[in-house]
């Protein structure tokens, strides 16, 4: 693991393991998050005042504190992650600043995979997302799908991994994505997701991601 600075001064890892960034380095770690998951996510989902969020995976944990950080009411994440050793490592991290509040949170996790306050629970499930998805995790508000591409993780871009995230996907929820692979949206479609582009992926500059959801969103279809 090597610690690099991405386009917007926040810090992502790389994976020698994978060969690969654990964000884009172009786009920049935290405003990728933002862009590609938090804003779609939070504007596309029909969520209530308590929500169940699913994050494939838990990386450095940017996704799941940016949704805690995003999101008011309660929320309760759960987030695989195959790798004991970069779990331990994460209080090391330098953090993005609006990130630091919740420093707390990763501090637990790296201890012993849970945190839980009276609106927040996160629990790091060290396993593989493969196996995780087939178990009783119950449905999901939201769905983030952040592993590395394609070529490095092919086993979390299959067909087989999209059905069950398509059955843990509640109706009213939705997917997010940054990949924008022609093969990717096939799988999602022969699953049963009706899928679109990132609508603020053009604005921002960004290259287009894609949300997934099981009802009709108001957006192009693809
Ligand atoms: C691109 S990074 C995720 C970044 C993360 N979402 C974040 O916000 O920091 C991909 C992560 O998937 C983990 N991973 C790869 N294959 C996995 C698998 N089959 N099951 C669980 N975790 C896996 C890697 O160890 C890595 O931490």
């Amino acid at each position: 693991m090597r610690l690099t600075q991405s386009a917007d001064n926040t810090f992502t890892l790389f994976s020698e393991r994978y060969r690969e960034h654990y964000h884009s380095m172009r786009e920049g770690a935290l405003r990728e998050t933002l862009e590609k998951h938090i804003r779609p996510a939070f504007t596309y989902a029909a969520l209530g005042e308590k929500i169940r969020v699913l994050d494939i995976c838990f990386g450095l944990g940017y996704n799941s504190l940016c949704a805690i950080a995003n999101f008011g009411g309660k929320i309760e994440i759960i987030s695989p992650e195959i790798d004991r050793d970069l779990i331990a490592y994460l209080p090391n991290l330098p953090y993005p600043e609006a990130l630091e509040p919740y420093r707390q949170i990763i501090k637990q996790i790296s201890e012993n995979g849970r945190f839980k306050d009276d609106r927040v629970s996160l629990e790091v499930v060290l396993d593989d997302a493969t196996r995780l998805v087939q178990t009783q995790i119950g449905e999901f508000d939201v769905i983030f799908q952040d592993p590395f591409s394609i070529r490095a993780n092919e086993e979390l871009w299959s067909e087989r991994f999209f059905a069950d995230l398509y059955r843990l996907l509640k109706p009213s929820g939705v997917l997010t994505t940054y990949s924008a692979s022609h093969i990717v949206r096939a799988r999602m479609k022969n699953v049963g997701f009706l899928i679109y582009a990132h609508p603020f992926a053009a604005d921002s500059g960004l290259r287009k991601g894609t949300i997934a959801s099981k009802n009709a969103l108001d957006l192009p279809p693809l």
